[in-house]
């Protein structure tokens, strides 16, 4: 009896080597952890429980069967973050490359439909050569039930992808079709082609750096989602994120306690705007202000930056914040900001992530470039999203709100349920200069009939108070009260219901 236990200790042992001990050496040699070292830094300590770990390919071809690992370069199974429960798979770069096989994607599939049926987030731990090139087609295969398995998922359970080494061909498509994509700097890659075959293809001669490194996704193309120096400090984010989220759509998000007093009030915000309205200030400072003990994790934040997203709590609630940044662009909408904000929307509302949105926005950027490349159904995007986000939605107007951009932030109109604006505010059709040259064209000559002109309009127009009249917005409040009064809205929509008209699925402007 006691040697058949033995003989388990023996075959786990093996299974725990993946691809030997000498591939392990070289994984740690380029400073990455290996699969299992990695679940170690993601999970709590011991809680990891494994699925599937004698699991080999079914492979013959190309003398596969003389070369099966236990395990098949995917360790799979489930653990918790802070005590709530998560399902995981983690790629092992040492058994044949992490490539996918027929039953590596299957490993995956089965903890994915867990995930689905036990309502927790799914986290994989990508370190791919893409599909296992000896098995052809079923490798195909494989992937394809691992990304219909992501869309089925998508908007029921948070689905997070780590890049933590290469990822070439499909290994980059199920990560696409996640919420949120993290990577490692300069050891995680993504791309279709790698650069042998765009040189082939297009003449082109690219590293892999900087066709698909940690930059190039997080500040060009906004593919990544965040970068990080290694993979404990990745993995360590990613554990941060965790905390913020439902286990599913079927829940509200976690409540954690907090010290910080709800009636907190910050005199600085007093002061924050400048007279010059064409003067940025940093809206980071309003949001840590507002966030209890001054916590707020970033989304995308080097990609948009005149858009920031990301989350905070308000007395322990999770809240999705969406914030324009005056410092950058000073703070108007383009394509890039719309799609990000966009996007972020969206998952909120999938979510029951309640919705802050601070607005200072001139407008959109105006320009051949941002026309030419679809402005105005990327910028609907953003209008979309938060139209049809039933959460709570509270929005804030520190300074300019101005034209198309003013209804797409989060706007009383388009259904958001509090409406604030400090009374530094000026929502109009446009900033007091651009309209009084459009009104007063034939004066454009005198230049103090014109600037009379423009102090007129900014007398009636550039204030909180013609909106407040029409009950656009429900107050017009102190900025340093701001943590109390949004608080205290969010407190009171707690039972906020909305339906949405029965259809299949919208057609939000793609
Ligand atoms: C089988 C693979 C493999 C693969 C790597 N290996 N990729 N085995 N199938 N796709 C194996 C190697 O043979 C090697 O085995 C080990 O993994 C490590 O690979 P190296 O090349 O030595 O490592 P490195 O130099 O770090 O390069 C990593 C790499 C490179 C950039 C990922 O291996 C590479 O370019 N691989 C091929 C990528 C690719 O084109 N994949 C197919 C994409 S098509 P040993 O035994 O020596 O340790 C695709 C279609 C799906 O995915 C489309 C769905 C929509």
């Amino acid at each position: 009896m006691h040697e058949i236990l033995e003989q388990l200790e023996v075959r786990r042992e093996q299974a725990r080597l993946g691809g030997g001990q000498k591939r392990i050496d070289a994984q740690h040699g380029k400073g990455k952890l290996t699969a299992r070292e990695r679940l170690d830094v993601l999970l709590d300590e011991g809680s990891f429980e494994e699925y599937d770990m004698y699991k080999t390919h079914r492979c013959t071809d190309f003398g596969m069967q003389e070369t099966s690992v236990p395990g098949d370069g995917v360790v799979t199974g489930w653990g918790t973050i802070n005590g709530r429960p998560t399902y995981v798979f983690s790629q092992d770069f040492t058994v044949f490359g992490g490539s996918l096989s027929e039953t590596h994607a299957e490993k995956i599939c089965k903890i994915m439909d867990l995930a689905v049926q036990n309502g927790a987030p799914l986290i994989g731990l990508n370190d791919s050569g893409g599909a296992r090139i000896q098995e052809g087609v079923a490798s195909l295969g494989g992937y394809a039930e691992v990304f219909w398995r992501n869309v089925q998922a998508s908007g029921v359970i948070p689905q997070i992808s780590v890049i933590l080494g290469p990822c070439a061909g499909g290994a980059v498509y199920s990560p696409a079709m996640t919420d949120f994509i993290f990577m490692v700097k300069d050891t995680s890659y993504m791309f279709v082609t790698g650069p042998d075959v765009v040189k082939t293809v297009t003449n082109e001669i690219v590293t892999a750096e900087e066709l698909g490194g940690a930059s190039t996704h997080t500040k060009k193309s906004s593919v990544a989602d965040g970068a990080f120096e290694n993979d404990v400090d990745t993995l360590l984010e990613v554990r941060r994120m965790f905390d913020f989220l439902p286990l599913s759509n079927r829940e509200a998000p976690p409540l954690l306690p907090t010290r910080d007093a709800p009636d907190r009030v910050e005199m600085a915000l007093d002061t924050i705007v400048p007279d010059n309205p064409n003067k940025p200030y940093d809206m980071h400072e309003v949001i840590l202000k507002i966030a209890d003990e001054g916590a707020f994790f970033e989304v995308q934040k080097d990609h948009a930056g005149n858009i920031l997203v990301g989350f905070i709590r308000l007395n322990g609630s999770t809240i999705g914040v969406v914030a324009n940044q005056p410092m950058v662009l000073a703070g108007c909408l383009d394509i890039d900001s719309s799609k990000k904000a966009g996007r972020f929307v969206r998952f909120c509302d999938a979510f029951n992530i309640p919705l802050l949105t601070l607005v200072d926005v001139p407008g959109f950027l105006p320009g051949t470039s941002q026309e030419f490349g679809g402005i105005i159904k990327h910028g609907a995007k953003l209008l979309f999203a938060f139209a049809e986000a039933t959460v709570p939605k509270v929005t804030v107007i520190t300074r300019k709100a101005y034209g198309g951009a003013y209804d797409v932030m989060s706007s009383k109109h388009i259904r958001a349920d509090v409406n604030y604006a400090w009374p530094t505010a000026q929502i109009a059709v446009m900033g007091a200069k651009g309209a009084t040259e459009i009104l007063y064209r034939s004066e454009l000559g005198d230049p103090a009939k014109i600037e009379a002109r423009t102090r007129e309009y900014e007398d009636r127009f550039a204030n909180p108070f013609v909106a407040a009249q029409r009950g656009f917005i429900d107050e017009v409040i102190q900025p340093h009260s701001t943590r109390r009064r949004v608080l205290r809205a969010f407190e009171m929509l707690k039972g906020k219901q909305a339906d949405q008209p029965k259809r299949k699925h919208d057609n939000i402007p793609l």
